[in-house]
């Protein structure tokens, strides 16, 4: 458990199942926090019920593909907690869309969910990140390996990952980005492709389960913290051996 007092988080897509996860990882550290989402009533639920005080959780409706209500949120967790520490984009849609019938709609929404988004709120937390803040931009497998039925989710994943690695050469030394690239997690996100192929996935996956929200979580409170202070511009994969990078 790492050491969070005094610092702040802002995070997006923050009612999903790995990112209520990640809420409980940075409360449990002492964290302060600005979480947001579409979904806006179920993450107030969420919020009271991880604090009740209201003291160290703030709340707002943010849709990643509105850069207004990106720099609102990172304006509020100024005013509210005195600058930003950390940065977890983890907004994301997953929609199945063969591409040859993909339509130009389709596209251009999940890669402003899932790429415009992350630019959106990377820039507007830019002018307050503090001193030893870091980012985690929450990419995916498919950004690596690729998902059928998935393209445009795929590059707009590439896109995180590309986006990170520079984000990381401009922010430096004051700010440190990586990425996580998570294989199958038990989230509403994937019931989908689990309820079709859910077998294969399972037995292309070396420890042959889903992996758990809370195990991305940890990974992401140690990339925030000083335990990774020598490490930027890099991806984490969480994916149990389903893909092994070189
Ligand atoms: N679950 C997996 O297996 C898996 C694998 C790889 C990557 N990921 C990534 O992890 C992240 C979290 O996914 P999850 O599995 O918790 O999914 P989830 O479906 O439980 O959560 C996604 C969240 O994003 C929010 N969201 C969607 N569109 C939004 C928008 N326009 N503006 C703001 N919020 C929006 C939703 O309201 C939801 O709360 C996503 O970026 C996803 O792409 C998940």
């Amino acid at each position: 458990m790492y050491d969070f007092n005094g610092r702040a988080l802002v995070m997006t897509g923050a009612n999903g199942g790995i990112s209520r996860a990640i809420a409980v990882e940075f409360h449990a550290c002492g964290a302060n926090m600005v979480l947001t989402d579409l979904n806006e009533q179920a993450l107030r639920d969420f919020a009271r019920e991880l604090d009740p005080s209201g003291e160290r959780i703030a709340v707002a409706k943010v849709d990643v593909t509105q850069s207004a209500e990106a720099d609102a949120a990172a304006r509020l967790c100024n005013e509210r907690f005195g600058g930003i520490d950390f940065l977890v984009t983890s907004a994301g849609h997953f929609p199945k869309s063969p591409t040859r019938d993909m339509t130009d709609e389709e596209w251009h929404r999940i890669i402003a969910i899932n790429l415009d988004g992350t630019f959106y709120i990377s820039r507007a937390v830019m002018p307050y990140l503090r001193e030893g803040s870091a980012m985690v931009h929450v990419a995916s497998l498919a950004g690596h390996a690729g998902v059928i039925w998935h393209s445009h989710y795929g590059a707009a994943k590439g896109g995180v990952l590309a986006f990170a690695r520079s984000l990381a050469k401009e922010l430096a030394p004051r700010t440190r980005v990586n990425c996580v690239s998570p294989g199958i997690i038990d989230t509403p996100m994937v019931r989908a492709i689990m309820e079709s192929d859910g077998d294969t996935w399972l037995a292309n996956t070396l420890l042959k389960r889903m992996g758990e929200p809370r195990e991305v979580a940890t990974v992401v409170s140690f990339l925030c913290s000083d335990g990774a202070g020598f490490l930027t511009g890099e991806t984490i994969h969480i994916n149990g051996g389903l893909y092994i990078a070189s």
